[in-house]
């Protein structure tokens, strides 16, 4: 019995002692205003340079939101999103699942306004985090406390987005169960799609509901809307042919998106999904009923989707430039 104790004065016991105090500095958390004393005017900066791009290239904003999806859902809140493909590094932006994603080229005008402040201070991925926040404000959502203290991964992690990235007709069963391995329960999950009431989906996406055979599920006028917005069956993915998510606000983060799922009038088969899956469905009405709902629910999901599995501490690195991991950056 005595021997399985820990006496505070063994030294073997002194000794675990400052093994446990170790790890437990090493692992360092997420924080609100993280970079209050290391740089000061950051969340600022950022704040002025989405506003900015908003006023210049309104969809910028939309991007910053989906961004934080393709990011975070990937392994971790890491900005491997952000790496262009060079040497050893192929982009996650080169999948299939991250067709129609724009206006990467914006972020860098954010760091290095952020860069110019405080050199190799502020993560690409607390960028992205810190700009869908901004973005969601400028699209009408919420105002979300959003923490601060990722760091940037070292690598891409490219073949591992199509298995953890939904596919626009993937099953509900499959959708839930992606979200739920990186902590977003089912009631969240409901939320984050509401993201899906601003931005568009190119016909790519769209086609298979239409051709040959109208999907029965779809609204009779609006397949035939659709059908006139995606006229050709076997579209080239280049073409610039979409439908806007949301035709009523397409540029405002609300619950318009649930409304419009309930009358079948969504665009992908996830989202007609949602509308009808047993699981979910309590969930799409409450949201079309209550905007005021929708909107702490969207907020309180953003913050799961955005805490998942950070990399913090001494882990990763501070990239100088989002595109490159530093070894690789000139
Ligand atoms: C089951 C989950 C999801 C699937 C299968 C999915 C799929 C898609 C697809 C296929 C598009 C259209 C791409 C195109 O044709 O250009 C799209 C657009 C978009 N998605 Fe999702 N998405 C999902 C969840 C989310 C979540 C959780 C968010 C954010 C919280 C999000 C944000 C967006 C935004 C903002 C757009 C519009 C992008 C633009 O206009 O540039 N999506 N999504
Ligand atoms: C889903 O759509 C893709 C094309 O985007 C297609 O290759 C695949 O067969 C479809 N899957 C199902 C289950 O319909």
């Amino acid at each position: 019995m005595a021997t399985t104790t820990c006496k505070p004065t063994s030294y073997m016991c002194f000794l675990l002692l400052l093994l446990l105090l170790h790890f437990n500095l090493g692992k360092s958390q997420l924080e609100v205003n993280y970079y209050s004393s290391r740089c000061p005017r950051a969340e600022d900066i950022i704040k002025e340079q989405v506003t900015e791009l908003y006023k210049k290239h309104g969809n910028t904003a939309v991007s910053w939101l989906r961004n934080l999806f393709h990011d975070c859902m990937v392994k971790s809140c890491d900005a491997s999103l952000l790496l262009e493909t060079v040497e050893e590094v192929v982009s996650e932006q080169a999948s299939s699942r991250s067709f129609g994603m724009r206006n990467f080229k914006y972020v860098k005008s954010i760091k290095d306004a952020v860069e110019k402040e405080c050199p190799m201070t502020v993560s690409c991925a607390d960028i992205i985090a810190l700009s869908a926040r901004d973005g969601i404000v400028l699209l009408g959502g919420p105002t979300i406390e959003m923490k601060t203290g990722r760091r940037d991964s070292q690598q891409s992690y490219a073949t591992e987005v199509e298995s953890s990235i939904p596919n626009h007709n993937d099953s509900m069963s499959l959708v839930l169960s992606r979200f739920q391995q990186i902590g977003v329960d089912l009631e969240a999950t409901v939320a984050l799609l509401g993201a899906h009431s601003v931005g568009r989906v190119h016909c790519t996406n769209i086609v298979q509901r239409l051709y040959p055979q109208v999907d029965e599920t779809l609204e009779p006028e609006h397949a035939q809307y659709l059908k006139r917005r995606c006229p050709d069956p076997n579209p080239n993915p280049k073409d610039v042919q979409y439908s806007r998510n949301d035709l009523v606000t397409p540029m405002i983060v609300d619950n318009n998106y649930y409304k419009n799922i309930l009358k079948h009038k969504g665009l992908l088969t996830v989202d007609e999904e949602l509308a009808t899956d047993p699981r979910t469905s309590p969930y799409v009405k409450k949201m079309a009923d209550d905007n005021d709902y929708f909107n702490q629910q969207f907020s309180r999901a953003i913050l799961l989707l955005s805490q998942n599995n950070p990399l913090t501490g001494d882990q990763g690195e501070i990239r100088k430039d989002c595109r490159y991991i530093n070894r690789n950056a000139t």
